[in-house]
């Protein structure tokens, strides 16, 4: 029988991508996103239908989940997908920036897993993918909001792990390094406005390292075929590492003392330590 995969935040980038591999590989497929004018081309593969949903909404995660169980009977993957960045000072950051940032990256996350639990439950069968990300195994300048999102899903991921498997259903964590998507783009959110004020020379400093870091990433296309892979492996691998970039970073770490991991990404970003 035909598989079905309900994936959150298909308008664009990866989540895009792995619409696209899990319908070449004939399963049908829930392409998520909150605008469903962004899906055109989507909707136009075979076993696709692009439904509204917004992962910070409970009413529409519920929705999009009953309509892809009336239309596909089940879905066997749930790949959580969406989500941004923050960029900045943790000082800068109104509560409204930090509360968009969880509700997106961790409510989210929590809304869709709560909304298929159900009904995967009762067929004892299930895999939930989550994208965190390398920025949940070690961390950067300004990032630390993005970072405690994707921290709490890494640890999230592998303690539900736990209490679902005896009911026949898998956890599994995808930690991508770089990809070229939107990310970068439209998906960074600053937490300050202007210069960043008292902290304008590490916004400055930083800003200018990160520049130096584009290009080498991985491709959308090769993070679908990643997703996709840890979804039909058929292994209770629970983390996934994705890129050489995220596999040489999570190496170098495993060799330095937090000391040594602080120097060289101080020096790696021109900051004073
Ligand atoms: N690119 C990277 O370097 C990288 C590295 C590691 C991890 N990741 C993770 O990979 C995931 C996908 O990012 P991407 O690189 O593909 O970036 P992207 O191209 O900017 O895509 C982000 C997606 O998330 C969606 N989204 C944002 N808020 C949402 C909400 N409230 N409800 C539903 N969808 C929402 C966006 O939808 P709209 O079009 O409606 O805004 C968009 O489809 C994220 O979780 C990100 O943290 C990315």
């Amino acid at each position: 029988m035909k598989k079905t995969v309900l994936i959150t935040g298909c308008s664009t980038g990866i989540g895009a991508a792995a619409a696209r591999t899990f319908a070449e590989n004939g399963w049908n497929v829930a392409a998520t996103m909150r605008n469903p004018k962004d899906g055109e081309a989507l909707k136009a593969l075979p076993g696709v239908e692009v439904l509204a949903l917004d992962v910070t909404d409970e009413a529409s995660v519920n929705a999009a989940v009953a309509r892809t169980i009336e239309a596909f009977g089940a879905i066997d993957v749930l790949v959580n997908n969406a989500g941004y960045g923050t960029v900045g000072p943790f000082e800068a950051a109104s509560q409204a920036i930090i509360a968009r940032q969880f509700d997106t990256n961790v409510y989210g996350v929590f809304n869709t897993t709560r909304a298929v639990l159900p009904s995967m439950r009762a067929r004892r069968s299930g895999v939930i993918i989550n994208i965190a990300s390398v920025g949940g195994l070690t961390t950067f300048p300004l990032f630390s909001l993005y970072h405690a999102t994707k921290f709490a899903i890494v640890g999230f991921s592998e303690s539900l792990g736990f209490e679902l498997a005896p009911l026949g259903i898998q956890v599994k964590m995808l930690a991508p390094g770089g990809v070229s998507t939107d990310f970068a783009g439209r998906s960074m959110v600053p937490t300050f406005e202007g210069d960043g004020g008292v902290y304008a020379s590490t916004v400055a400093t930083v800003t200018a390292s990160f520049e130096g870091f584009r290009g080498g990433y991985s491709s959308s296309e090769s993070l679908g075929k990643a997703i996709f892979a840890a979804a039909t492996d058929g292994t209770k691998q629970t983390r996934y590492i994705v890129g050489d970039d995220a596999v040489a970073m999570l190496e170098a770490r495993k060799g330095m003392t937090d000391e040594q991991y602080v120097a060289v990404i101080n020096g790696r970003f021109g900051l004073q330590g």
